[in-house]
């Protein structure tokens, strides 16, 4: 990626990103490094400081992106139309959102779930920014009816039991990731120093280190060149695990930027997929802006896969949100909705419209994965394309 000049910090910014460059300094100096999946954890979740948690806005126009609930509704009716098949299925249920971001996905959720008189007996969003949480709050109060309100409520840990949809999207790429470069021919770890004025990653020799990325090799059928420098989640396969023991029936559904494992790992990704945003500004510098940018990596969604289904969620299918929003009836939404516009606003309908599903940014780079537990019919979001055989 090439060098890009970042926005400036506002003093603000300066302050609460000075303060945890500190706190992260004091911990390599004590422990003589730090792995790369602790620092980009605490560059994410630093109670009181890190990016999620620290009261800074995130979305929209003044915050670091757009997703696609905040483009248009389009995609919250194509996941209303698939919460609708499920509960046909297994009966009136919840909706579990994880990283629920401004509460705009919930809200047109709800709305047209509202309109298909098929509301869930509960909306609960898990979501582990105070300030979002607020927002969500507000919009959801502004936009629905009282009763329609009532069926929100926000949690601070998963449930015991949940019967229903669960929805993630753009929440794993949010997952630490741990880092790694071959050097000699063998994979290290990509450890977090820290000198006077910044900080600076260098490779270590580590034993677990080198049987994951053994692994990933096997996977991928070839040995990753010298120099070669990516990283791998850790955090999938426990997260599924907690998630697998509370869901008696239901789907679950996970949209995200991401690939399957061997295009993850393919040769022409030298330096893997980490990516930092700052003010929209898009660059490749983890330790630029710390703590006040976000820092994100694709998903590799055959280890999505493989975890969710070691732990005991069937595969239902694994396509293009493009693909999973067609399926989901995105174009007969979209015609009934401009007999409602005038020929400007039909224009700019469409424009969102296209935003998402057919740009390079998200219809064909944003992978939708769903599975189930205790449902026979196959889920409707993948009646069209199930690109499953890739995983
Ligand atoms: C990129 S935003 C996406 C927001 C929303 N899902 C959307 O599509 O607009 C990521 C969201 O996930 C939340 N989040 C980040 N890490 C999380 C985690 N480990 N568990 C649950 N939520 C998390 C963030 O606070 C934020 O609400």
């Amino acid at each position: 990626m090439a060098e890009v000049e970042l926005p400036p910090l506002t003093p603000q910014q300066k302050e609460v990103s000075d303060l945890f460059v500190d706190r992260i300094r004091v911990a390599i100096k004590r422990d003589g490094g730090m792995s790369f999946s602790e620092y980009m954890q605490r560059s994410l979740y630093e109670p009181g400081l890190g990016y999620y948690v620290n009261g800074f806005s995130k979305l929209g126009k003044n915050g670091d992106f757009i997703t696609a609930p905040e483009i248009s509704e389009h995609f919250a009716v194509c996941l209303a139309n698939q919460c609708t098949q499920v509960f046909d299925a297994i009966g009136k249920a919840d909706i579990l959102e994880f990283g629920g971001g401004s509460g705009r996905l919930a809200a047109d959720l709800l709305k047209t779930l509202l309109q298909k008189n098929s509301l869930p007996l509960s909306y609960q969003i898990l979501e582990v920014s105070p300030e979002l949480q607020q927002e969500q709050r507000q919009l959801i109060e502004c936009e629905l009816p009282a009763d329609v309100c009532s069926k929100v409520v926000w949690l601070n840990r998963l449930p015991e039991k949940f019967n229903g949809v669960v929805l993630a999207n753009e929440v794993l790429d949010a997952f630490a990731v741990e880092r790694f470069r071959i050097v000699d021919g063998q994979p290290e770890r990509i450890m977090v120093g820290a000198s006077d004025n910044s900080f600076y990653s260098y490779p270590a020799a580590d034993d677990q280190i080198k049987e994951t990325v053994s692994a990933i090799e096997r996977d991928c059928d070839r040995a990753f060149a010298e120099g070669y420098e990516s990283e791998y989640c850790a955090l999938v396969a426990p997260w599924w695990q907690s998630l697998a023991r509370c869901i008696e029936s239901g789907a679950v559904i996970i949209c995200d930027y991401g690939s399957d494992r061997r295009q993850y790992y393919a040769p022409n990704k030298p330096t893997g997929t980490l990516r930092c945003f700052f003010r929209h500004t898009l660059h490749s510098d983890p330790f630029a802006r710390a703590a006040v940018q976000d820092i994100t990596a694709d998903v590799d969604f055959t280890s999505v896969a493989v975890a969710a289904t070691e732990a005991g969620l069937e595969l239902q299918g694994y396509s293009p949100l493009s693909e999973f929003m067609l399926s989901l009836d995105v174009l007969d939404h979209h015609k009934q909705k401009l007999q409602a516009l005038d020929k400007r606003e039909q224009l700019a309908a469409t424009g969102q419209l296209k935003r998402v599903i057919l740009s390079q940014e998200m219809g064909d780079r944003f992978m939708v994965i769903g599975f189930s537990k205790g449902i026979d019919a196959p889920l409707k979001g993948f009646s069209r394309a199930d690109w499953s055989r890739l995983l």
